[in-house]
């Protein structure tokens, strides 16, 4: 103990002369500018006495309270870059002398209770990017003189008392990308000029008493994404020339007394958001399609007539359309949900009421997720049909607020002193740690359900951030007016009870500063609190100036090592406890009744009736997970059933998890699960059958009508677009782990379908910049000869060791070898092939002829799959995009239909093999493109196909 604490001893001395050193080399502040501070802090009123540190020192040496400074200058001195002071409870007033900064990029008061008006000597400083007084009482008007900052990117003055004109000046803001001007008491006339801004994304001007007409010019404006001008009093009509801006997002002119008629806005590519409510508009709804990234149509309390047009139905993204309080007559439509995709928690809400609409059709069935509102129509005063009476219920519309909810544990109380607490998203439970809090506010979101959108958000907020998705916790989120988003977030460190001081300010700067831009459908974000909790003492002290940040961290750096064995011991007796608890969990999965949409349960009894009671005549199949089964359920659909092994049984909860993972994925590519089966010991998975088998029975030297080049190269596709699928659209996404021949499965059309996802597992959060090793460490499972080498070392799965195998998988194509065979490795003799110039010796010669220059192709893609190093191989997705360009280069001759040769086998699907090689290879250019379209659309992107 002694010579620890002689240890310490001497590294404190250690890091004491550092922190002298390098005092006594830094340049002092500016004296103008320490001048103009006092000056700033005599003018505040500080009741919480936050700029205690402004007393004393250099502020940029001492590391004044909100002072980020700048060394690099041509002079001898530093000078402050940083103004931040947000939210610390300031009140008084904004001295004039803060145009001396004359360095300042970035100015930050917001949510203070500072009075008086902004200065115009801020005209002054030219090197000013953000003025932030968002929150505060400031009156008076906007000085000219702002005007002509040329560096200004982000004005925001909302929510405060400042009356007077948008200064004429403002159209020579050449870098100005965001107005945030809402909420204050601005008037007069937008002036056209301001169509000049060259950088404009965001124009929030609602809640102001703005009045003249709408300049049709704005549309000229070439960056504008979100026009939002709720609550001013304009005359006059929406221009018809706003229907062509064709980088907006997002159009809210809500209550802004325009009259006229809705212009055509179908020329407006990506709109998502449009709300011309509680206007004077009339006429009819135009018909031309709107965007199909529409979320949010808002065309209430206005006096528009006609009937409601068909443009409104096929939107996929549409979560509201609001009709409400208008002269609309007729019929209300039945399809406007059609080409949606429920599930999860996708919802749409029609608000039709207090129309004249007259008539239902009798075939109204909408789904569940979709509300109705009808009341105040004729309709509902004729509605004897029972049906329609649900729908005829007055009812406010409103927005879902909520908290989210996540997996809770009965974790043991955490350490009460400094502030632990659960992270609720941590992927090991009952991880005690120290979170920062974050209150953020979407200002202009382009949505109105947040529910679809949170994962999203969640993986789009943590990659900018660079953290992992399960360091962010939304706490909760309540919809504001505006409409604006305001959410609580907590963020907790990776790995870690607490965060170190550089990890907290490097956020505080990013978030603060304005250095990430959130997804477009989100808009823009404003930070309303950055919390510190108890990390505050170690964050003043190290800006004081004093160098205890490291003394700190040496202790934190113990504290988080005692935490953290703490933690492994409770994970650790936790995990011994669920082991014991599991054999008793196994109980039937009624018990852990969740819903899982579109999977059905059968019973023991139907399943044995099914096949013969597990027959071995019906067996078609064997796997590590159990036997497979030919099935023919009741109704008469053919099944193929996956008859788990007494090793393979699992918890109910776990075999739960499983069927729910399962059922939420859909592709083309991916064999589909048609049920489940989980009693009296039993677990089964029932699939769709696959009346071709697998690849693997067609590549053997047994099969009797040999596969040609492009059918194999069609399955390849097929295949490696499922995996696609798996890796990139699936969500949470999966890893395959076992992708071989004899489980890829052809249907009656020989379209590949991956099946056999018995030894998935959960791939780890992606991480869109891929800052992060994205593997999972597992015990490695997989079949020999397929299996990546680096993953069989270092035990790191990788999407790159599907790749790897699916490398194998097409090397059997285009050989017929098997992987592994006669002590021959199928990758070795390939590339051996391949180097000594004899590539085409080892092509399968069954196939046909083939086009040499794609059978190259196909060859060396293969190949660099199959390379030894992770990082040399493509990812899936490239493997996709090349495939299709081999598919795109084969020449017409070559390609036929996969049914027409291999078909006649089984005889009642001849009819329907005709050739379609002319509608494959040109789709537009074909009248056979409908009967095509099966065939060919397996050739595209990869889509969910909705059941
Ligand atoms: C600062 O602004 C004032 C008033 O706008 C002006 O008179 C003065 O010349 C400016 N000072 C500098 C150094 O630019
Ligand atoms: C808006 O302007 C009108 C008339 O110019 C005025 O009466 C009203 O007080 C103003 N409202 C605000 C909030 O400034
Ligand atoms: C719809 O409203 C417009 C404008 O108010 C009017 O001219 C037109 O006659 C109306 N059409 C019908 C069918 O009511
Ligand atoms: C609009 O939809 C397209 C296609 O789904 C998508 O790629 C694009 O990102 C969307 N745009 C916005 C702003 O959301
Ligand atoms: C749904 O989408 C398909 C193809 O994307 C389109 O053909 C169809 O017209 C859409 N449905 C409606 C009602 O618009």
């Amino acid at each position: 103990m002694p010579e620890a604490q002689a240890l310490f001893f001497v590294v404190i001395l250690v890091l004491l002369s550092f922190y002298n050193v390098r005092v006594s080399g830094a340049q002092s502040t500016d004296p103008a500018e320490v001048n103009a501070l006092r000056a700033i802090r005599s003018s505040l009123v500080d009741p919480m006495n936050h700029l205690h540190t402004w007393n004393s020192g250099d502020p940029c040496l001492a590391n004044w309270a909100g002072i980020f400074c700048d060394a690099m200058s041509n002079d001898s001195y530093q000078h402050i870059r940083e103004l931040q002071l947000l939210k610390l409870n300031l009140s008084g007033s904004l001295a004039p002398e803060l145009g001396h900064l004359s360095h300042l990029k970035i100015f930050d008061v917001m949510w203070n209770k500072i009075n008086g008006s902004i200065p115009k000597e801020m005209g002054n400083i030219t090197t000013l990017k953000l003025l932030l007084v968002s929150g505060n009482q400031l009156s008076g008007s906007i000085p000219e003189e702002i005007g002509y900052l040329p560096n200004l990117d982000r004005l925001q003055i909302d929510q405060n008392q400042i009356s007077g004109p948008i200064p004429k000046s403002f159209a020579n803001l050449s870098s100005i990308k965001h107005f945030h001007m809402n909420n204050n008491s601005l008037s007069g006339q937008i002036s056209p000029e301001l169509s000049r801004l060259p950088l404009l994304l965001h124009f929030l001007m609602d809640n102001n008493n703005l009045t003249g007409y709408l300049p049709p010019e704005l549309s000229e404006m070439p960056k504008l994404k979100i026009l939002q001008l709720d609550n001013n009093n304009f005359s006059g009509s929406i221009p018809d020339s706003y229907g062509n801006m064709r980088p907006l997002l997002k159009l809210s002119l809500r209550n802004c007394s325009v009259k006229g008629t809705i212009p055509d806005l179908s020329g407006i590519p990506q709109l998502g958001y449009l709300d011309l409510s509680w206007n004077q508009l009339e006429g009819s709804i135009p018909t031309n399609k709107l965007s199909t990234n529409v979320t949010t149509i808002d065309l209430s309390h206005n006096f528009l007539n006609g009937t409601i047009p068909s443009n409104f139905s096929g939107l996929p993204n549409l979560q509201l359309l609001s009709l409400a309080n208008n002269l609309l007559y007729g019929s209300v439509p039945s399809n406007l949900w059609d080409n949606i995709t429920f599930g999860g928690n996708r919802s749409l809400v029609l608000d039709f009421q207090s129309n004249s609409l007259t008539t239902v059709p009798d075939a109204f069935d909408p789904p569940t997720n979709v509300t109705v509102l009808l009341h105040g129509n004729p309709a509902c005063a004729y509605a004897d049909r029972i049906n329609i009476a649900n729908f005829c219920q007055p009812q406010l519309v409103n927005k879902a607020s909520g908290n989210t909810t996540r997996l809770t544990f009965n974790c043991s109380p955490c350490p009460a002193d400094v502030d632990y607490e659960y992270n609720p998203s941590s992927p090991i439970p009952c991880f005690c740690a120290v979170p920062l809090g974050v209150d953020l506010r979407l200002k202009s979101p382009g949505i109105s359900d947040f529910r679809p959108y949170i994962y999203d958000f969640e993986i789009n907020l943590t990659s900018l951030l660079k953290l992992f998705v399960y360091q962010l916790y939304i706490d909760r989120y309540i919809w504001e007016n505006g409409p604006r988003l305001n959410m609580h977030l907590r963020l907790f460190p990776s790995n870690s009870s607490l965060f170190n001081v550089t990890e907290i300010l490097r956020l505080r700067r990013v978030l603060s500063g304005w250095e990430i831009t959130l997804s477009d459908v989100f808009g823009p974000y404003e930070l309303l609190n950055f919390t510190l909790g108890s990390y505050a003492n170690e964050i003043h002290d190290r800006s004081s100036g004093i160098s205890k940040g490291g003394i700190v961290g040496i202790l934190m750096g113990v504290f988080a090592g005692v935490t953290a064995l703490s933690v492994i011991f409770t994970v650790f007796i936790m995990r011994r406890r669920s082991r014991k608890g599991l054999s008793s969990e196994r109980h039937s999965l009624s018990k852990f009744s969740i819903k899982i949409d579109g999977v059905k349960c059968f019973t023991f009894e139907e399943m044995a009736l099914a096949t013969d009671n597990f027959n071995s005549s019906t067996q078609v199949g064997q796997g590590g997970y159990g036997n497979v089964y030919k099935g023919i359920l009741a109704d008469g659909t053919v099944v193929a059933v996956k008859r788990a092994h007494e090793e393979s049984l699992q918890g109910s909860k776990e075999f739960c998890t499983e069927i729910e993972l399962l059922s939420r994925l859909h592709h083309r590519n991916l064999v589909s699960l048609i049920g489940y089966c989980d009693e009296q010991d039993e677990q089964m998975l029932v699939y769709e059958f696959m009346p071709n088998g697998t690849l693997r029975d067609h590549l053997s030297a047994k099969s009797v009508v040999p596969l040609n080049f492009s059918t194999r190269l069609h399955i390849a596709l097929g295949a490696a677009k499922g995996i696609l699928y798996l890796h990139t659209e699936a969500d949470p996404p999966i890893f395959h782990r076992d992708i071989k021949a004899s489980n890829i499965l052809l249907d009656s059309k020989f379209i590949a379908k991956v099946a056999d996802f018995g030894l998935s597992k959960l791939a780890p959060e992606q991480n869109i910049e891929g800052i992060f090793s994205g593997y999972v460490s597992t015990v490695v499972k997989g079949t020999p000869g397929y299996l990546d080498p680096e993953y069989f070392l270092t035990h790191k799965l990788t999407d790159r060791s599907d790749v790897y195998s699916l490398g194998v998988v097409f090397l059997e194509l285009l050989t017929g070898m098997k992987p592994i065979a006669h002590g021959k490795n199928i990758v070795r003799e390939a590339s051996l092939a391949c180097h000594s110039g004899k590539m085409f010796s080892i092509i399968d010669s069954r196939m046909g002829p083939y086009p040499p220059e794609c059978i190259e192709q196909f060859v060396l893609l293969a190949l660099r799959c199959c390379q030894d190093e992770t990082d040399a191989r493509p990812s899936m997705s490239e493997v996709v995009r090349e495939l299709e360009i081999i598919w795109k280069m084969m020449p017409e001759a070559y390609i036929t239909t996969p049914t027409e040769e291999s078909i006649a086998t089984s005889s009642d699907k001849v009819s329907k093999s005709v050739s379609k090689s002319s509608a494959l290879r040109n789709p537009n250019s074909s009248s056979n493109v409908s009967t095509s379209d099966d065939v060919y659309s397996g050739m595209h992107t990869v889509s969910v196909t909705p059941r």
